[in-house]
C-alpha cells in the first residue's frame, strides 16, 4: 500500500521495516476516539472558513459510516496501514476524494495522536471506575454480614487483637475509596488541556480555533504550548501510577484471600466458580483467581516502570518511541479490568467460617492488651500493667492454660487490682465491642463505616 507520505521517497519501505513501524494493531482499538477527534476538527475548520461548509458535511456524514462500519464489523482494519489515523483518513479520502484528502489541514499525528489517548483514557477511566465502585459495594456487603464476626486481627502475621471481620474488609474498602480518588484526579488533570491544534510541534499559520475543538472534545481549555501538547505523556505516567496503586491493594487482599482459604486458617471458603483443580491432586482446590490478581500486579508496574523509561531520554518534541505508551497502557487497563472483573463477584461469593474465625482468636493471647487495659483502669501505670500481662502470658503458656482460664487466685498474685470482673473484660465479644473508638474494630464502628462507603457509592 502506497504510504501518504511516499512523495520524498524513491523506494518503498522494506516490509519488515513496516510491520514494525506499525501500529494499527493496537490503536485500532482507538477508532472510536480517532473519529471523534477528526469530526471536532473538521467542524472547526468549516467554522473558521479554511473547509467549506459542504466538504464539513461530507466528511462528518462518511466519518461517521467509516465508524459504524467498524462497529458492526462491515468494514475491517487494513494490518498494512501505518496506523489507525492513516487509516481513517485513507478509509475517508477512498470514500469521498478530495474532500477526505483536506481534513488533514492544521493537523499532524502528533496533536492527533495526543488528543485520541486521551479520549481513549477518559472513556475506559469511567468504566474502570464502576468497576472499583462494583468491587467495592462486594466488599461493603460481605463486611456488614461479617460484623458480628469475630477474627483474630494480625501484625507480623501473628495474632495480635481481636476485631470484627468486617473491619478487616472495610479496610480495603478505604484503600479503592483513596484509589478511585487518583483515578478521578488524573483524569481532571488530563482533561484540562487539549493538544488538539499543537500541530506536528509549533502550531500552525492559519487562524484555527483551538478553544473550539476543546469544548468540543470535553477538554476545559487548549494546551499552553505546543511542544508540551504533542509530547506530554504524563496522563499516562499518572494513571499508570493510580492503575499500580490500585492493583497493589488488590494483590494485597488476594493474598489474604489465599492465606485465608488454606487449611492453615480456613477463615474463608471461595466459591467452587472462583477456584480450580489439580490435574493430579483429587483433593486440591486452588485459590488461582486471586493468585492472579497477585501475578498479574507485576505487569501493571512492568508497564508503568518501561513507559517511564521510554520517555526519560526523549529530547522534545514528538519521537516514535512515543508509540510505546499504547500497549503500556492499553495493557494495563485490560490487566486492571479482568482483575476487578473477576475479583467482585469472587468477593460476593466467599463464604466466611465464622466459627473458624472465633477459634483462631481464642488462641494466642489477643486479648492481653485489653487484660493490661483493665489495670490501668483501676489504677495502675500502663508500663506497670504491661510487664505483669507479660509475666501471666509467659506462666499460661507453660501451663498450657489461656488468660480466659487462668484461675483468678494466680491472678491476685501478681496483683490486688484483679478481681472477678476481669474475665468479662477480656473476653473476646467485650474486646471487640469495646473498641469503639472512632475508626476502630468493634461492630459498631464497622456499621459507621459501611454506611460512609454506601453513601460514597451512591453518586
Ligand atoms: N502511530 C503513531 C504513535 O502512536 C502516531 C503518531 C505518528 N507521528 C509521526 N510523526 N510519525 O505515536
Amino acid at each position: 500500500m502506497e504510504k501518504m507520505w511516499a512523495g520524498r521517497f524513491q523506494k518503498a519501505l522494506d516490509k519488515k521495516a513496516d510491520d514494525f513501524n506499525s501500529s494499527i494493531r493496537f490503536d485500532c482499538r482507538m477508532y472510536a476516539q480517532d473519529i471523534r477527534g477528526s469530526i471536532a476538527h473538521a467542524k472547526m475548520l468549516g467554522s473558521v472558513g479554511i473547509l467549506s461548509s459542504e466538504d464539513v458535511e461530507l466528511i462528518i456524514k462518511n466519518l461517521q459510516e467509516i465508524k459504524s462500519d467498524l462497529d458492526s464489523g462491515k468494514l475491517v482494519f487494513d494490518n498494512n496501514a501505518e496506523d489507525i489515523h492513516m487509516f481513517v483518513e485513507g478509509e475517508l479520502t477512498k470514500r469521498i476524494g478530495d474532500a477526505g484528502k483536506r481534513l488533514h489541514t492544521s493537523r499532524s499525528r502528533n496533536d492527533q495522536v495526543a488528543v485520541d489517548i486521551r479520549l481513549y483514557l477518559r472513556d475506559e477511566a469511567e468504566e474502570i471506575l464502576s468497576l472499583i465502585k462494583e468491587t467495592m459495594a462486594a466488599i461493603v456487603d460481605k463486611a456488614e454480614e461479617s460484623v458480628d464476626i469475630i477474627a483474630p486481627g494480625y501484625t507480623h502475621l501473628q495474632r495480635a487483637q481481636p476485631i470484627s471481620f468486617g473491619h478487616q474488609l472495610m479496610a480495603y474498602a478505604m484503600m479503592l475509596k483513596r484509589d478511585i480518588g487518583r483515578i478521578q484526579d488524573a483524569v481532571a488533570r488530563m482533561n484540562e488541556e487539549s493538544p488538539l491544534g499543537s500541530c506536528a510541534l509549533a502550531g500552525t499559520t492559519y487562524a484555527i480555533d483551538r478553544q473550539m475543538t476543546a469544548e468540543a472534545l470535553g477538554f476545559s481549555g487548549a494546551s499552553a504550548n505546543s511542544i508540551d501538547g504533542v509530547s506530554d505523556r504524563d496522563f499516562c505516567l499518572e494513571l499508570m501510577s493510580a492503575f499500580s496503586l490500585l492493583m497493589m491493594h488488590l494483590s494485597r487482599l488476594s493474598e489474604e484471600l489465599i492465606l485465608w482459604s488454606s487449611w492453615e486458617f480456613k477463615f474463608i471458603d471461595l466459591d467452587d466458580s472462583y477456584t480450580t483443580g489439580s490435574s493430579i491432586m483429587p483433593q486440591k482446590k486452588n485459590p488461582d483467581m486471586a493468585e492472579l490478581i497477585r501475578g498479574k500486579t507485576g505487569r501493571v508496574y512492568g508497564n508503568l516502570m518501561g513507559l517511564l523509561t521510554t520517555l526519560k531520554g526523549l529530547p522534545l518534541a514528538y519521537n516514535k518511541d512515543m508509540q510505546e505508551d499504547k500497549e503500556a497502557i492499553f495493557d494495563s487497563i485490560d490487566t486492571v479490568k479482568m482483575c476487578l472483573e473477576v475479583l467482585a463477584p469472587m468477593l460476593a461469593t466467599m463464604k466466611v467460617n465464622g466459627e473458624n474465625t472465633y477459634r483462631a482468636a481464642q488462641k494466642g493471647f489477643i486479648n492481653a492488651t485489653d487484660l493490661a487495659d483493665y489495670l490501668v483502669k483501676k489504677g495502675m501505670p500502663f508500663r506497670s500493667a504491661y510487664k505483669i500481662v507479660g509475666t501471666i502470658v509467659a506462666e499460661c503458656i507453660e501451663k498450657d492454660c489461656v488468660l480466659d482460664n487462668f484461675p483468678l487466685t494466680e491472678y491476685q498474685k501478681h496483683s490486688a487490682l484483679f478481681a472477678e470482673d476481669l474475665y468479662n473484660e477480656i473476653s473476646l465479644e467485650t474486646c471487640v465491642s469495646k473498641r469503639l473508638s472512632e475508626g476502630g474494630a468493634s461492630p459498631a464502628s464497622v456499621r459507621v463505616q459501611i454506611a460512609k462507603i454506601r453513601e460514597f457509592l451512591k453518586d
